[in-house]
């Protein structure tokens, strides 16, 4: 029993390490700039969105929140090579919070087509929350501050 759990151990901390092993750092310069730059677009579309949501921009937020929502690093500016290098690069735990960022921009342009101030609000921090999420996990060399 002991034995097995020592296995056990042994081969979780293996996995741990391949995981470590991928992510950004070991993407091609031109795949993570364009990661990047798609960051950089998506932190301006927030900034517009806090702008619209404290006046009731309600047609503003479901544009931009649908603009994020289809585009983000797997937008159709990404070869087909630069894709598959994502997927083959980035731990299975960043493309599934990857999913959930998308899927929150999805709901918060939902939100604000139904002028739906609470949701748009939760819809917002949730959004929020997961930029945090992910760089305190997968971006600590770019915000080294997460990285203690
Ligand atoms: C699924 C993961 C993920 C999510 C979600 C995410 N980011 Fe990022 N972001 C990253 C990674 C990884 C980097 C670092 C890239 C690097 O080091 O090359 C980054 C870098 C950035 C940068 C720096 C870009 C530069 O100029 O180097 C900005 C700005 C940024 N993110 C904004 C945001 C905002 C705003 C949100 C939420 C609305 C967000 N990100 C959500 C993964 C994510």
């Amino acid at each position: 029993m002991k034995k097995s759990f020592g296995i056990i151990i042994v081969l979780t901390a293996m996995l741990l390490a391949t995981e470590s092993q991928k992510g950004v750092e070991s993407l091609s310069g031109g795949t993570r700039a364009l990661l990047a730059d798609e960051m950089r677009h998506i932190e301006k579309g927030m900034h517009g969105i806090f702008s619209n949501i404290v006046k009731g921009e309600y047609d503003q937020i479901a544009k931009t929140a649908t603009d994020i929502h289809d585009s983000f690093i797997f937008a159709k500016s990404l070869t087909d090579a630069q894709r598959t290098e994502l997927k083959a690069n980035l731990p299975q735990g960043f493309i599934e919070l990857d999913r959930s960022f998308h899927a929150a921009a999805g709901q918060l342009s939902e939100a604000a087509e139904f002028e739906d101030k609470n949701e748009i609000e939760q819809n917002f921090a949730q959004m929020m929350g997961l930029c945090v999420k992910c760089h305190s996990t997968y971006a600590t060399q770019r915000f080294d501050t997460f990285s203690e």
